[in-house]
């Protein structure tokens, strides 16, 4: 089942991300006691972080029942300009009471291999035999890549490894990330897609096009894209009506 949900902008798209996020987690430690997220990397969740973090939202989550993992990393330090464990501590993370133990960073400082090989370790340990994320949030980049799986890349035809390393040629530099066996075998998946200079490449995956993003199809998961207006301008009409909801 897949969800497109459009709204007005950046901070309705924060709104609408954070109280989805809120739902979920409620849920899964209802259900099984705890809440297994993967956050997503960039600029376009930071807002969501952020409002997550506002002590009306924050307190509706049990964070020491959250497990917290990222979809993909860059392989730098921890505290590098570009760390995606660094926007999230910053925006979220050092904000709220969740116990260390709960954060599953990326060292993703390792020598790429290393680190893919310990995230992996980590992770299926944490998730055990036959856990699935509850939720990972994923962000679109303008040529279609989603966490780190970027087109042409050895990443997408991992079918066996819930994490891998991989060298991306255009931005000459590794990174780490979950494949698409993990990520299509999550109970939810929820795209966070901001900006006019994703209009294209939303399209295209709504068009079916070959690119990273559209190999996202959660088996018995659900996939929801929340997009602002302006990433969603290129849409064929009669998609969903902008949802002005807040
Ligand atoms: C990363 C992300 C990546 C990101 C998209 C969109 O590490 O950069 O995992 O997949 O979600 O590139 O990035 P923006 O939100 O910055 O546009």
């Amino acid at each position: 089942m897949s969800e497109l949900t459009v709204v007005p902008n950046p901070p309705h798209l924060a709104r609408a991300a954070a109280d989805r996020i809120l739902g979920l987690a409620s849920a899964a430690v209802a259900e099984r006691g705890r809440f297994i997220v993967a956050l997503s990397g960039g600029s376009t969740p930071r807002p969501t972080y952020r409002l997550l973090a506002e002590e009306s939202r924050a307190r509706t989550i049990d964070w020491s029942r959250t497990e917290v993992f990222w979809g993909d990393e860059r392989c730098v330090p921890p505290d590098h300009p570009d760390s995606n464990y660094r926007m999230a501590s910053r925006a979220l993370l050092d904000w709220i009471q969740i116990p260390d133990r709960r954060i599953h960073r990326i060292p993703a400082e390792l020598p790429p291999q290393e680190a893919a090989a310990a995230y992996r370790a980590e992770l299926e340990q944490v998730l055990g035999e036959g856990g699935r994320f509850d939720l990972i949030l994923l962000g679109l980049g303008g040529d279609g890549h989603t966490a780190s799986l970027f087109p042409g890349t050895t990443a997408l035809e991992e079918r066996e490894r819930s994490v891998v390393a991989v060298y991306v040629e255009k931005l000459a530099s590794w990174r780490i990330t979950l494949t698409l066996s993990v990520i299509n075998d999550a109970r939810h998946v929820i795209f966070l897609v901001s900006g006019s200079e994703k209009a294209d490449a939303l399209a295209g995956v709504w068009a079916g096009e070959e690119l990273p993003a559209g190999l996202v199809r959660p088996s018995e998961g659900t996939l929801t894209w929340l997009v602002d207006r302006d990433a969603a301008a290129d849409l064929p009409p009669g998609r969903p009506p902008v949802d002005s909801a807040d």
